[in-house]
């Protein structure tokens, strides 16, 4: 079994991102900004989101923390993203989702700029993504792009099952996979709450993606010997022994599945590192117009 390093390869990443973007800078070019919108207080979205400005800063890049509180209204957030969209000193940027229940987060993701939708969440860039048009692809299965990539994990041909049919995750995710090339040139199945027989489905897969919010869903029993089993579940459960009062787990249960894998991510410090990393990397293709 083979743990992969998702924080560790997000590092070298960075590095690298970091020795092209001080290249750039000694040649006269702007340094790539990054601006993030956070709405509201919940405590998850506020800790993704300092990842993200303290990435900024390993990367070299600049960037800008917009918070405001969660009485802020559709209207004000529309005004604020027409003034980021004209804001020619900021290349890319990120509205941290889930957006408070008054605000339309379809309405809200509707008015970015895709030059500057840096999630890929704008349908513009989700549908160039579907059709294999260069696009700003979402951060989390880039992110799962680059890791089988680094990895060397084959994909030619394999069962990929997907778990979870979000539009941050599952869905986006299914689509690469079963892209031409590589990774991709998978057979790619969706499961999801409605499914019937999930369990047996999941068997047959030789990569899992599990992306369902769901403490431990995957269990041994589902996976096959030889799989690769990607964990993109970030799930707080209490936990009175630590310091904040809960822990992290992931939506397979590591310790019983990891033993029959070929390749497992650990959570944390797996897929979510990647995810940011992802970002970095969306930033700087948005400063160099490198997707439009
Ligand atoms: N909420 C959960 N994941 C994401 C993400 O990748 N981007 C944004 N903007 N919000 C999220």
């Amino acid at each position: 079994m083979i743990l992969i390093d998702g924080a560790g390869l997000a590092e070298d990443i960075l590095q690298e991102i970091r020795q092209e973007v001080d290249l750039m800078v000694s040649n006269g070019k702007k340094r790539p900004h990054l601006a993030a919108v956070l709405i509201g207080d919940n405590p998850a979205s506020l800790s993704y989101v300092t990842n993200k400005v303290k990435s900024c800063e390993t990367a070299g890049f600049k960037s800008t923390l917009i918070k405001r509180d969660g009485n802020f209204s559709e209207n004000e957030l529309a005004q604020l993203i027409e003034e980021l969209n004209n804001d020619s000193e900021i290349d890319g940027y990120i509205v941290q989702l889930p957006l408070p229940r008054h605000i339309d987060a379809d309405k809200i993701l509707l008015l970015i700029d895709p030059k500057k939708d840096v999630d890929g969440f704008h349908p513009l860039n989700f549908g160039r993504m579907a059709q294999g048009l260069p696009a700003f692809l979402p951060a989390t299965p880039s992110g799962i792009l680059q890791m089988l990539e680094r990895y060397k994990i084959e994909t030619d041909g394999k069962h990929c099952v997907v778990i979870g049919r979000s539009n941050i995750v599952g869905n986006p995710m299914s689509i690469l996979m079963a892209r031409k090339g590589y990774p991709g040139n998978c057979t790619v199945t969706i499961v999801h709450s409605r499914t019937h027989n999930i369990d047996e489905i999941v068997r047959q897969a030789d990569i899992v993606i599990a992306a369902i919010g769901i403490p431990k869903f995957v269990t041994s029993e589902m996976v096959k010997d030889g799989a690769v089993v990607i964990d993109v579940g970030i799930n707080r459960i209490a936990d009175t022994s630590t310091k904040s009062g809960f822990r992290l787990v992931g939506d397979v249960d590591f310790e019983n599945v990891a033993p029959k894998c070929s390749f497992i991510t650990p959570v944390p410090k797996g897929v979510g590192p990647m995810t940011v990393c992802a970002l970095m990397i969306n930033t700087l293709k948005a400063s160099k117009s490198e997707i439009y």
